[in-house]
């Protein structure tokens, strides 16, 4: 196979250039990908409040896909994601499955504690998420049946 030094693309981003051996840098970090689950987590928990099964399992699947993203994206969070993702996150999972909404809510605070306490394990502890104290004000969480 050719070296990389003798064998690269040119990306053209219509506004300048760059070789597609720095594709790399570009891609996001922890820090591009962490307020998209943020997003995603504070969705799934109104849904689950508002008993919408649908939504809270699409929300929540979402907020799977970005972490297990960035974890591929950062391999040093790979071990700790796949524990928070078996673990935590496979029981508020359960929980829309079975339409356990007040185990939900028990199972929901658990994950949160976890997500902080992983803040905490990479020196992030001036990190502590929270739900936040509104629903999203840009999706309807009422269940459609
Ligand atoms: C319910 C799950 C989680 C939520 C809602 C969440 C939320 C967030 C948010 C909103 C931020 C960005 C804060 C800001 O910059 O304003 C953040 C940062 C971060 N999170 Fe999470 N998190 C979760 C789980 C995890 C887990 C499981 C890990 C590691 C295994 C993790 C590792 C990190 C790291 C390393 C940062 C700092 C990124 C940086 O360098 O800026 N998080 N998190």
């Amino acid at each position: 196979m050719a070296d990389t030094a003798d064998h690269d693309h040119v990306i053209d981003t219509g506004k300048g250039s760059f070789d597609l051996s720095e594709l790399g840098h570009l891609m996001p970090g922890m820090a591009e990908i962490m307020p998209l689950v943020g997003a995603r987590i504070w969705k799934c928990y109104y849904a689950g409040q508002a008993h919408n099964q649908a939504l809270a399992r699409f929300q929540l699947k979402e907020a799977r896909g970005l972490m297990e993203k960035g974890a591929f994206l950062r391999p040093k969070y790979n071990e700790n994601m796949d524990k928070f993702i078996d673990e935590e996150v496979a029981v508020v999972a359960k929980c829309i499955e079975s339409e356990d909404w007040d185990a939900f809510d028990t199972a929901f605070h658990a994950m949160v504690d976890a997500a902080n306490a992983y803040h905490d394990v990479y020196d992030k502890s001036f990190l502590k998420w929270k739900i936040p104290d509104q629903p999203p004000p840009d999706l309807d969480m009422t269940p459609r049946r």
